[in-house]
């Protein structure tokens, strides 16, 4: 979920100190007891590193942090953003100020099926990655989700398993395990639970380990109107929402540190936890990797190219064992096709020499839609999320309170309550077997660009087909929240439309083309049309109706679905900054990019580890499927080089 801002979804150096361990060759060269290296250091030495990560985000830091847990194990993260140097307004839930660390100028092509709009799409440029700037909003996928995963992967006809142990099935199964390693689950005071409806089942929480989270002590009261009246539409509360199943509603488990009531993310989780004992992790900061550096004998990944992020020389640095990419679902298939590992035909485009070729690398792109529907309300509840802006006294007095006890409004991220709805497409409208039968119907191959690859075409039949017994079963495709404001949000958690992300240049400092495809399959506009009307159907129940709601423009007017599909043709955002599946975990006969180990078809020593490897969107919000992904893959790669 993002941050909203004037009615618009908004395209919103550390030392560590001395260690025991005996000075090796390496700690002699480089600095001992820094973690955090600038490129002076790096190239005076000529450092090579066992394992060098594209990228800090959650993926990138989490697996830093695991394989440095051998202390003969000496990893480089390259992280193109900055260090935060712990601004307010990415401690703070309440001050939610994420646009600090927004990646530069990351604009969508015109979407064609939204009025050729041009959008911004957000993503995060810091350490961190998005878990520094994102809405804290902790779930999880629903257990089909990776279930369909593992259905999708035992599709294909080209070798597709690893060896590892760990790798052999995608499933709800095989995860969960990853999900309660990665985790720690602080409850909320019993009577608080009891009161704003918090239920858990604590054998799906983890409690031990590095990932903090727990729920704000505090709601609107506008939030218990919205939780009557989405039960009175038929959406009843869930049991717990970490399940695997979650269709209902349910307040936002949020990732907060109980302690401080401070956000919790990658670099504080997976870096500064562990910095003081780990003289082999390093990070070089404000860099951004240009491309991978290939052995020309036999296709071995041997190190990377990188530059300052605010442009000059491009320098090398060597790692030995592996390259492991973790820039994220747009640039992760930026860096693949700049070093060569792409399709072919826009390799030559650009004069890029072919290392592997792959049709699916930055194709398969998906997000989750947003939509604001603006409210104004005759009788609106205060306070609500809209006072802290407009009342200065309950400012003042919940900044008292937040500093002084760590409780109030200050805890919740600015915009939005605390309770959620997710809807299958059943719970959405009686009409699914309508759409699900013009799905059926409708020839996939009209869904993708014309030119597309036969393997990347296979790839979505199969897609569809695992998406279309979803909505058939009860998984889910979208959400509901009000902020207990003046917006309600819409998102759409399945679509069926696939975009793109490649490259126009080969200066890597150059952003791709971005193009989502947003709703370019139609069924996607009738799907997110049964979305809004549950919406409006849960605004016309009477615990909403006491507030005295009237939705705004451009949306009040529009009561046929095809009135309704114009507005959103204006509407519609086409990203949650939730973008994915770029360097898809699927045969190669499917359009994969990378196999059940998570290394990419052709070449060796290169692996990805970021969201761009997973094959599908779930039904819930990426952070905490990345953070236990992060954590299976460092166990494959451990097992595969016997690391302690
Ligand atoms: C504003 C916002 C709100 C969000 N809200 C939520 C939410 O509430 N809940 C939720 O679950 N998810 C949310 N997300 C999504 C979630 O944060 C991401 O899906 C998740 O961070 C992806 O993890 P990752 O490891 O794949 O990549 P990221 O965490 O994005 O990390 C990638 C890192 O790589 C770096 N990088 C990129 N290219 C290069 C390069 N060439 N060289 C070096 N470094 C590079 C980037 O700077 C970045 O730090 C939100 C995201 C944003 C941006
Ligand atoms: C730097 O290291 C790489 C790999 O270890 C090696 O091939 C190269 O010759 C070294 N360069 C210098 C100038 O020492
Ligand atoms: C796999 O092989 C079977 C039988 O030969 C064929 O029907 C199917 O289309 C193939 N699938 C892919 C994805 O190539
Ligand atoms: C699995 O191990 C065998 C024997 O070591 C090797 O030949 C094969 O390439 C490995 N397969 C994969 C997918 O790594
Ligand atoms: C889990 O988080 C709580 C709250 O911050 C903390 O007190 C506890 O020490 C943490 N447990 C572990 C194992 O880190
Ligand atoms: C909690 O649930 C009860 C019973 O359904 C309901 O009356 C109340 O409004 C809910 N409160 C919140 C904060 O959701
Ligand atoms: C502003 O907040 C104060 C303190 O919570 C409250 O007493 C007052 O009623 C609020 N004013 C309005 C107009 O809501």
């Amino acid at each position: 979920m993002r941050f909203l801002r004037n009615d618009v979804v908004a395209a919103v150096l550390l030392l560590a100190p001395f260690s025991l361990a005996a000075p090796t060759e390496y700690s002699k060269k480089l600095p001992q007891f820094a973690t955090i290296i600038n490129r002076r250091q790096l190239n005076a030495n000529n450092a090579t590193y066992d394992f060098i990560i594209a990228g800090g985000g959650i993926a990138g830091l989490t697996l830093a942090d695991r394989l440095t847990e051998d202390p003969n194990v000496k990893v480089l993260v390259i992280e193109a953003g900055p260090i935060d140097p712990g601004l307010e307004g990415i401690q703070v839930p309440g001050s939610f100020s994420p646009w600090y660390y927004f990646w530069p100028n990351l604009l969508t092509v015109p979407q064609t099926a939204l009025n050729n709009r041009v959008i911004g799409t957000v993503s995060g440029q810091v350490l961190g990655g998005g878990s520094a700037i994102n809405a804290m909003v902790y779930v999880r996928g629903d257990a089909d989700d990776y279930d369909a995963w593992g259905f999708m992967q035992r599709r294909g006809n080209s070798s597709f398993y690893g060896n590892s142990s760990v790798s052999s099935s995608m499933s709800w199964n095989t995860m969960l395990p990853y999900f309660l390693k990665s985790e720690n689950f602080t409850a909320p005071d019993a009577a608080y639970a009891l009161e704003a409806n918090i239920t858990w089942n604590p054998a799906v929480r983890g409690t031990s380990g590095p990932l903090k989270y727990t729920y704000p002590p505090y709601y609107f009261p506008g939030a218990a109107n919205w939780w009557n009246a989405a039960q009175s539409v038929g959406l009843p509360p869930v049991d717990d929402p970490l399940s695997g199943v979650k269709n209902g509603i349910f307040p936002i488990p949020s990732v907060l540190d109980a302690d401080t009531m401070t956000r919790n993310y990658a670099k504080i989780n997976h870096h500064d936890r562990v910095k003081q004992a780990r003289p082999n992790y390093h990070v070089l900061a404000g860099n951004i990797v240009g491309k991978v550096l290939f052995d020309p004998s036999c296709k071995k990944a041997i190190g990377v190219e990188y530059l300052p992020t605010s442009g000059g020389a491009a320098t090398n640095v060597f790692a030995s064992k592996e390259v492991i990419l973790a820039a994220g679902g747009i640039n992760t298939p930026k860096i693949l096709q700049l070093s060569g590992i792409g399709p072919k035909k826009l390799l030559d485009k650009f004069g890029i020499k072919v290392v592997s070729n792959l049709p699916g690398v930055g194709q398969n792109l998906q997000d989750q839609p947003t939509l604001t529907v603006p409210y104004t309300f005759t009788n609106n509840l205060t306070p609500n999320s809209g006072s802290l802006m407009a009342n200065a006294t309950y400012n003042a007095e919940q900044r008292a309170l937040y500093d002084t006890e760590r409780k109030g409004a200050y805890t919740i991220i600015s915009s939005l309550s605390t309770n959620i709805g997710q809807l299958s497409l059943k719970q959405a409208t009686s009409d699914y077997q309508a759409i699900i039968a013009a799905a059926r119907a409708a020839n996939p191959a009209d869904s993708l660009p014309a030119d597309v690859d036969a393997t990347v075409l296979a790839g979505y039949q199969v897609q569809r087909e695992a998406i279309l017994n979803q909505f058939e079963g009860d998984v889910g495709v979208g959400n509901l929240h009000w902020g207990t404001s003046d917006n309600a949000l819409v998102y759409h958690l399945k679509p069926l439309s696939r975009g793109t992300v490649e490259i126009v240049t080969t200066d890597p400092l150059v952003n791709p083309a971005i193009d989502h495809r947003t709703a370019t399959d139609p069924i996607d506009f009738a799907v997110y049309t049964a979305l809004f009307r549950k919406n409006r159907e849960l605004f016309a129940a009477p615990d909403m109706q006491v507030l005295g709601p009237a939705e705004g423009a451009p949306f009040a007017a529009a009561t046929t679905n095809e009135e309704i599909i114009e507005v959103m043709r204006d509407q519609i955002n086409p990203s949650n900054a939730h973008q994915c599946c770029t360097a898809a975990m699927l045969p190669k006969s499917l359009g994969g990019v990378v196999n059940s180990e998570q290394k990419v078809y052709g070449v060796s020593r290169l692996r990805v580890a970021d969201i761009s490897f997973w094959p599908m969107q779930t039904a819930g919000s990426p952070l905490g499927t990345m953070y236990a992904a992060g954590e299976r893959l460092a166990d494959m790669i451990k097992a595969e080089y016997g690391l302690a």
